[in-house]
């Protein structure tokens, strides 16, 4: 059974209204929590695989040379609650290494894919009490009384944060901050800063899966918002935005074109883009500062020798 934080008609309302306003926006774009529906879902876990895609091979690394380290940071008998957990591929090794941990629920706006790494949880740790939560985390909401309120532990892989800007991220770790109290711990992972030629590629692979991961929003909204959009007349493109050091994923117009959407029409000029993805990339005193703004101290940090990805261990500061 699926935990739903709203009434069950939240995601179309909430979609519809994000599509809509996105497209009406001198910069057209619609925000990434949208890419998730099931294929896409399955789509960012074969990007996970793929040679280009350094970040969950590295944060996966890191999450087993320090598993000791990591379980010391976050105590015995953990309630861990995973922000946008996807398969939760990273989990199992988290609370494979944690010390009796009580609790996993994994949080996501993909309610049937949440349903498949429940049921592989569940197989796997039959000690662990696996239980999800259907929930948009950049929107206010609360856990529900079922979670047990003591030794929280929240776990956001997966650079997952730097798809937020400034001002999400911040009202974001505030919200984690509010459901983990006082006496709770999280673990960031962070994607850093790094030459284009390595960056790039992770977002724009030679196989050609991010473009149909990006891609697969058009479908989507053709399928649930009545979309006419054709696919072939748009093109994927990552690019680097240094103002916000991100890794941009756009949807290219390759030709003028009008689209109708929900009854409403929508006109593409000849290269103009649907911004769909930002991926922010840190360094350690950027992300220090960020925690900050957000009610967190960063107490540990794990990295790896070529500098690519941090883990941080982070805590609340006292208010
Ligand atoms: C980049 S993937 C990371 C998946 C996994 N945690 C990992 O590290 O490989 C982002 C995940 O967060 C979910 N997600 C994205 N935006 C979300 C939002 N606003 N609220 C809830 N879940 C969200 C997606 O459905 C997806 O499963």
């Amino acid at each position: 059974m699926l935990d739903v934080v709203s009434d069950h008609n939240w995601q179309y309302e909430a979609f519809r209204g994000d599509v809509l306003s996105g497209l009406s926006q001198a910069q057209k774009s619609i925000p990434s929590r949208w890419l998730y529906d099931d294929l896409g879902s399955e789509l960012f876990e074969r990007i996970t695989r793929l040679e280009e895609y350094y970040p969950t091979r590295t944060e996966t690394a890191l999450l087993t040379a320090h598993a000791e380290a990591i379980a010391s940071f976050s105590g015995d008998g953990a309630v861990v609650l995973e922000y946008g957990a996807g398969a939760g591929i990273k989990t199992e090794i988290l609370i494979a290494a944690l010390r009796a941990p009580r609790f996993y629920v994994p949080i996501d706006i993909a309610a049937d894919f949440l349903e498949q790494t429940v049921a592989r949880f569940r197989a796997r740790f039959p000690a662990v009490t696996t239980r999800p939560i259907v929930a948009d985390f950049t929107a206010p909401f609360e856990l529900p009384a079922w979670v047990p309120e003591e030794r929280r532990l929240a776990f956001f892989p997966g650079s997952t944060i730097g798809n937020l800007d400034a001002s999400e991220a911040r009202q974001f770790l505030r919200r984690m901050r509010h459901h983990l109290g006082c006496r709770g711990r999280a673990i960031i992972g962070a994607d850093l800063k790094k030459p284009l030629d390595v960056l790039i590629p992770a977002y724009d692979d030679a196989a050609g899966v991010t473009a149909q991961f990006n891609l697969n929003l058009l479908r989507r909204v053709n399928r649930e918002l009545g979309g006419d959009f054709a696919l072939e007349r748009f093109v994927h493109s990552a690019r680097w935005n240094p103002a916000e050091s991100a890794v941009e994923m756009h949807l290219v117009s390759r030709n003028p074109q009008t689209v109708m959407v929900a009854g409403r029409r929508f006109h593409f000029a000849a290269g103009e883009s649907i911004h769909t993805e930002s991926s922010r990339k840190y360094d350690a005193a950027g992300f220090e500062a960020l925690a900050r703004s957000g009610g967190w101290r960063v107490s540990d940090s794990w990295s790896d020798s070529g500098g690519r990805f941090a883990l941080f261990g982070l805590r609340p500061v006292a208010s």
